[in-house]
Order: structure tokens, then sequence, then C-alpha cells
């Protein structure tokens, strides 16, 4: 590809779900305010829980440390769908028919209850029926489609097999599953938004939540020292920012994956595509102002490791070129998701002995459904005291023997990043171009350097404020971000995402 053509990536990454919908404005927690249910985070899940308990009469407060939908729901691609790779064989294998029965219908009743909102509700949110697919170009994965196929249907999903799609993309298999969904997710949520505050409840934004006290209520306070209490509490962070108890750092890591969009004079055949096997590659159409958008996606990573990130956004252009030869590259991001050992979400009670702490986290990038059927979860646990689908999301089912495997990898990888971090030298020179960011040796300290464009050189302590781990440049979004559980800060030490809620020192400070 020519440089010209790849001149867009020198510009800073915009969200079309972010630039085609306006900030909101909803204000500060400011003074001691209680509510039936304190919600932490207004993306998707915190939202949909909030507008679900609203309707059956409990009062919420939606907190959110920056502003609604900002955050992993406003970088998502948006699929509607019960299609999550081969996750009903996987379940199958792991928990068994009736855990993989649970999590069909689950999804499967999302999709009809996301539908239902924005029909009874009249959201224009470019929601459009899709069939959804997953396709493979290798002999060795028909099998493994023909037989999530078959399980699929037999859960009751319209699922079907098919050796021919109509992308321009030579397969071997796709299993398709029909009357799956897209759209705008802003659009939709600004939309329940609007439903939410009055009558006792509340959205505050910019009001970060840095403890949660459990007294005789919850007692939920902000870095401003504003005061939240409720008799029970939602985490929907995203990452849980909640570190007192459940060990959740060790059973949740975090993959970033990569966007971008281009217009093209060949006409887009409708549908939502996704590739069963490595690279990851997904498809689907968005309605922009200029007409239709093809958003191209993949290059998943765990977050914090792996190549210079802007190789990841280079690579997708070069496939998205290659399979749109015409192709003129519009917008671009990236985003950030929380994945479990088993490939199910935790949605229902923290622990066991927490009845009135809930928590939604661990989509595996697909939340759109997984939000949902979150929200149904813990709605019908506070107001029923059970769910049809709470064992299968249980946050605290037994680890089986495929997942604790997995665990040990895992906690392996922090352990050496852990380690890896503090042992490594680093450079003494601090030459550092405008754009260019090192670690450097500052007075015997280790100090993250970042010059920008005007020349200015911001210092940061590149010591992860969640459990110490050190920090890597992420070139393609100018942050530094955690190898670790993905925390990850701005170039002036703000925190972008968490699990930590203290933002770095400033190297400036370090070195006074
Ligand atoms: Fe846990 Fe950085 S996010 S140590």
């Amino acid at each position: 590809m020519t440089t010209d053509q790849l001149a867009f990536l020198n510009e800073p990454p915009n969200p079309y779900w972010l630039a085609s919908t306006p900030t909101t404005n909803y204000p500060q927690l400011a003074d001691e305010i209680s509510a039936d249910v304190a919600i932490i985070g207004a993306g998707i899940t915190g939202l949909t829980c909030a507008y679900l308990l609203k309707s059956e009469g409990i009062t919420v407060a939606v907190v959110d440390a920056d502003h609604v939908c900002q955050g992993t729901t406003g970088h998502t691609t948006a699929k509607i769908t019960s299609q999550h790779g081969l996750i009903y064989s996987k379940i199958k294998q792991q928990m068994g028919h009736e855990a993989a029965q649970q999590y069909a219908v689950a999804n499967e009743t999302a999709i009809r209850k996301i539908e239902e909102l924005i029909r009874v509700r009249k959201i224009d949110c470019n929601f459009r029926s899709q069939n959804a697919y997953l396709y493979t170009e290798r002999e060795g994965y028909i099998k493994k489609i023909e037989e999530e196929a078959k399980l699929a249907a037999q859960l009751g999903i319209e699922a079907s097999v098919t050796e021919e799609i109509d992308l321009p993309i030579k397969i071997k298999a796709a299993l398709c599953f029909a009357q799956q969904a897209q759209f705008h997710p802003r659009k939709y949520l600004l939309s329940l938004a609007l439903d939410i505050p009055g009558n006792g409840s509340y959205i505050f934004e910019q009001s970060r939540i840095v403890d949660i006290d459990d007294k005789k209520k919850y007692v939920l306070k902000t870095s401003a020292g504003h005061r939240l209490n409720a008799d029970k509490v939602i985490i929907a962070s995203h990452y849980p920012c909640y570190n007192k108890a459940g060990l959740y750092f060790a059973r949740i890591y975090q993959e970033r994956s990569y966007v971008v969009t281009v217009k093209t004079s060949n006409p887009y055949p409708g549908g939502m595509y996704i590739t069963a096997e490595e690279p990851g590659r997904s498809f689907r159409s968005l309605e922009s102002e200029e007409g239709e958008l093809i958003m191209v996606g993949g290059q998943h990573h765990k977050a914090g490791q792996g190549i210079d990130t802007r190789e990841h956004y280079k690579k997708l252009a070069q496939f998205a070129q290659a399979t749109y030869p015409d192709a003129q590259f519009r917008y671009r991001w990236s985003t950030q998701d929380c994945m479990t050992l088993d490939g199910v979400p935790y949605a229902g009670q923290f622990l066991p002995s927490t009845p009135n702490l809930f928590l939604a986290t661990g989509y595996g990038k697909w939340g759109m459904t997984n939000s949902m059927v979150s929200a149904m979860i813990i709605r019908d646990l506070i107001v029923k005291g059970e769910s049809p689908w709470q064992h299968v999301y249980n946050p605290s089912r037994q680890t089986i023997a495929a997942s604790a495997k997995t665990f040990v990898v895992e906690t392996l990888n922090v352990a050496n990043q852990l380690v890896e971090g503090k042992l490594s030298g680093a450079p003494t020179d601090a030459d550092i171009k405008p754009g260019e960011a090192k670690v450097v040796i500052i007075d015997g300290d280790k100090v993250g350097a970042y010059r920008d464009e005007q020349g200015t050189l911001h210092l940061v302590d590149t010591t992860c404020t969640h459990l110490g781990c050190e920090l890597h440049w992420n070139a393609a979004e100018l942050s530094w971000d955690c190898p670790c559980h993905g925390s990850r800060f701005t170039y002036e030490g703000e925190i972008i995402e968490g699990p930590t809620v203290k933002p770095l020192k400033k190297g400036k400070e370090q070195i006074d």
C-alpha cells in the first residue's frame, strides 16, 4: 500500500459510533445520593440494567468515570447475534448440553428483546435484520462448522451450512444463523438513557468510583469524595473495578482488536461475517452520511502485548484493500474486550456470599447480546431471586479442567510481565523525537517519556497503579497499556480504562 493510502493512520482514532452522535452532558455526582441500586458503568450493560430495573419500579443511580457509552460500547462492531464463534460446541463439551441450551435461549431472547425495545420505543438506530456467518477458508474447519450447525439447530437456532458467501472471498464452508441483526449502538443507548433519570433515579458522568464500602447499606465513594448509598450494587464497569474480593484479576484477561472502515464501489451484499480460524477477520456494513461503508475488523492480541500497535492497523488495512482493491479508508478505531477462562461471561452475584453485589463482565467480544442477557439475569435475581440462565453465567461456577489449564497459562503470563518489566534494562538516552515515546532512566528512576508534536515532553511513572506491572507504549493510540490486566492510561497518566482506579504518578513529581 502507498504512503498516501495509509495516511489515515496518522490521524487520531475516530470510532464512527462516537463521531456520528453527540457527547452527553449528565451531571457529576456532587452530593450524597441514595437509590435502591447503584450501577457502576454507563455502557451498554449499565444502561440496560438501569432501564430494566427502573421498568420494575426500582430506583437506580448509574455512575460513570467518563461519559455515557464512550468506552467499549462506543468502540464495538455492534453485531447483535447469538453466533459467538464455535461457542455451543465449546459449552457443551465443557459444561454439558443443558448449559449450551441455556446460552442459546438466553442470547436468542436477547436479540428479540433488543428488537422489541427498538420497535416499541421507535428508536431510530439503523437496526437491520441480518444473517450472521462464521466462515472458514480451511478444509480442517469444515467438520467443526457442520457440528456447530447441527448442535445450534438442536438448541432451537435457525442454523444452516453453506459453501458460498457473497463476499469476494473463496471459502470452504460457512455456518449461517438467520434472524440476527446489526444497529448503531450509541443511537440506541442514548435513547434508552433518556428514560433513566427522574423519580429517584439518576445518571452521573465524570464521577469515578474508587471505593465500595459494605456497611448496612453499600456506600460508594467517588475520587472527588462524594457518596452514593444503595441497597444493591451492580459492577458494570467492563473490567470489574472492585478488587477487594473475588480474584477476578486472575480470572479475566483483556484483548485488543481493530477496525477500519472503507468506502468501495463494490456493493456490500448484506450479512455479518467472521472467520472461524486465525487470523480473525470480520465484516459488516454501516450506514454513514456519505453512504454505505464496510467495517473490516480483526488483528486481536492480548492487551499491552504484541508488536507495535500501528502494525495491527496496517495489516488490517492491507487485508481490506486486498479484498476491496478500490477501498478508500475512512474511520478507524480499536477496542478492548474482557475474556473469561471458559469463554462464557460472568453475570450474577459477585460472590456466593454477596447477595446484594452483582457483576457482569467477560463478554468475549460478544457484548451486544451478552449485555442484554446479563442485565436480564441480574434484574431477575434482584426482582425474583432467580433466573433461568443463572447457572451457565454464574461467576462462581466451578472451574473445569480446560479452563483451569488456561488459568495457569494466563497467570504465568501475568507473572512474566511483572518480572520482565521490572528486570529489563531501559535506555538512558532521552533523545526522543516528536511523536515518539521511550522508557528512559532519569535520576535513576524508570520513566515513560512521550514527546508530543509540539515538542513538549510528558513524563509518567510506568508502574501500573493496579497491581504494579510495567506499562508498554501503544503507538497507535498514544497510550501506556498494561500487559497484565489491561489498564490503559493517556500519555499524561490519566485513566483510559481499568481495572485501575488511580491515575499514574506524573514523572515530574517523581523527578522532583
Ligand atoms: Fe493489573 Fe496493570 S492492570 S497490574
